[in-house]
C-alpha cells in the first residue's frame, strides 16, 4: 500500500506520537564509564585529546566512581597508567598492582557498582606493545603464545581483587581460553569475561594512547588487531571467543563498525557490547568546540544508533553524563 494511503509522516508530525513508535531507547543501564587511573594521591590530571576526561589517582578514583554510579551508570572499566612500565609487564601482573588496589578500593566503597578491568600488556610495557615482542627473520612481532600466560596472570590478579568482570583487549589468539583457565583453576569461574572480540586496528584509538601513555614505540598494533576491511573475519573472531567461554563479545570501534554490530548480534544472539572510543569522542568534542555540531544532539544520535545497530552494552565516555541527561 502506497502514497496517499500510506503517509509515514502521520506518526512523525508530534512529538508524543514520534515517542510512542519509537524502536530504540537507550537507557542508562547499559552504559559502561571508562575510567583511567594513575598512581598518587589527589591526581586529577586533564588529557588534552580527550577535553572532559582525566587520569585519576586511586582515592579521586573512588569520588569520580560515586557520581558516575550516583548518575545510575551501573558499571565502569578500568584502565591503569603505572609508574613502572618494562618488557616484561611486571606492574601487570602484580596482585598489588594498581589496578587491584583500585578494584579493591571501589568495591569498599561502591558495592553494588559493577568493576570491569582491562587486560591487556600495551599500558605496562616500555614498548607500549600489547603482548612479548620477539625477533622473527630480522623483524620485531609480538609473540602470540609467550603473551597468554602474562594476561592469564593479569586476570587473575584483577579478578582475586574482587573484578566484577575481566575484559581482555590484546587480540591475541587463544587469550580467553587462557583466562578462563586460569580463573577456573584458581576458583574463579564465576567471574564473566568480557573480550574485546573484533577489534580493529584503528585511527580512532589516538586519544586513548595519549590518556594510557601507551603508544606502541615501534610498528603498529595491525599484527594483531583486525584489518577494518574484513567483516566475515569479524564473525570467526566472536566465534572463536564464544568457543572459548567469552559471556559477552566486544566490537571496538563502535561508529565505523556498526555492520559489524548488527551482524555479530544477528549471528550469534549472544550479550553483545560495543566501545564508543576515544577519537569518536574526540571528534564530538572537536566539532562540538568549533560550533559545527550540536554536542548533545551528536552523542544521543551516536549511541542510539550503535543501540540500533544491536549493542545490549555500550561502553562510552559519555556514560554519566547521558545517563544525568535521560534520569
Ligand atoms: C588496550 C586498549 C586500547 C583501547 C582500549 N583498550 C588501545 C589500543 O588498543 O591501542 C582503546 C580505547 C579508546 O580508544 O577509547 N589495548
Amino acid at each position: 500500500m502506497a502514497f496517499p494511503i500510506t503517509r509515514l509522516r502521520r506518526l512523525r508530525d508530534t512529538a508524543v506520537l514520534r515517542e510512542m513508535v519509537a524502536e530504540t531507547t537507550l537507557e542508562a543501564k547499559d552504559l559502561v564509564q571508562p575510567l583511567f587511573v594513575r598512581e598518587g594521591r589527589g591526581e586529577r590530571r586533564a588529557i588534552s585529546s580527550m577535553p572532559g576526561q582525566f587520569q585519576w589517582s586511586v582515592d579521586t578514583l573512588v569520588e569520580r566512581a560515586g557520581e558516575v554510579a550516583a548518575a545510575g551508570v551501573p558499571a565502569v572499566i578500568l584502565f591503569g597508567i603505572p609508574d613502572r612500565k618494562d618488557a616484561g609487564a611486571t606492574s601487570a601482573v602484580d596482585p598489588d598492582g594498581l589496578i587491584p588496589r583500585a578494584v579493591r578500593a571501589l568495591k569498599k566503597a561502591l558495592p553494588d557498582l559493577a568493576v570491569i578491568t582491562d587486560v591487556c600488556l600495551c599500558e605496562y610495557t616500555d614498548h607500549g606493545h600489547c603482548g612479548v615482542p620477539v625477533e622473527r627473520g630480522g623483524r620485531r612481532v609480538i609473540d602470540n603464545d609467550q603473551t597468554l600466560p602474562l594476561l592469564a596472570a593479569m586476570a587473575l590478579a584483577h579478578a582475586r581483587a574482587g573484578a566484577d568482570v575481566v575484559a581482555p583487549s590484546d587480540m591475541m589468539d587463544g587469550r580467553v581460553g587462557a583466562i578462563r583457565q586460569a580463573l577456573d583453576a584458581a576458583s574463579l569461574s564465576h567471574v564473566p569475561l568480557m573480550s574485546y572480540a573484533a577489534k580493529f586496528a584503528s585511527s580512532f584509538y589516538g586519544p586513548f594512547r595519549e590518556a594510557a601513555e601507551s603508544p606502541p614505540q615501534f610498528g603498529d598494533r595491525r599484527g594483531y588487531q583486525m584489518d577494518y576491511r574484513n567483516g566475515n573475519e569479524a564473525l570467526r573472531e566472536v566465534e572463536n571467543d564464544l568457543q572459548e567461554g567469552a559471556d559477552i563479545v566486544m566490537v571496538k570501534p563502535a561508529l565505523a563498525y556498526l555492520d559489524v554490530i548488527w551482524r555479530v548480534k544477528q549471528r550469534f544472539g549472544v550479550p553483545v557490547a560495543a566501545y564508543q572510543v576515544s577519537g569518536e569522542y574526540a571528534m564530538i568534542e572537536a566539532a562540538a568546540r568549533a560550533g559545527w555540531i550540536d554536542r548533545g544532539a551528536a552523542i544521543r544520535e551516536t549511541l542510539t544508533s550503535i543501540r540500533r545497530a544491536g549493542a545490549d552494552i555500550i561502553l562510552t565516555y559519555y556514560a554519566a553524563e547521558f545517563a544525568r541527561l535521560t534520569s
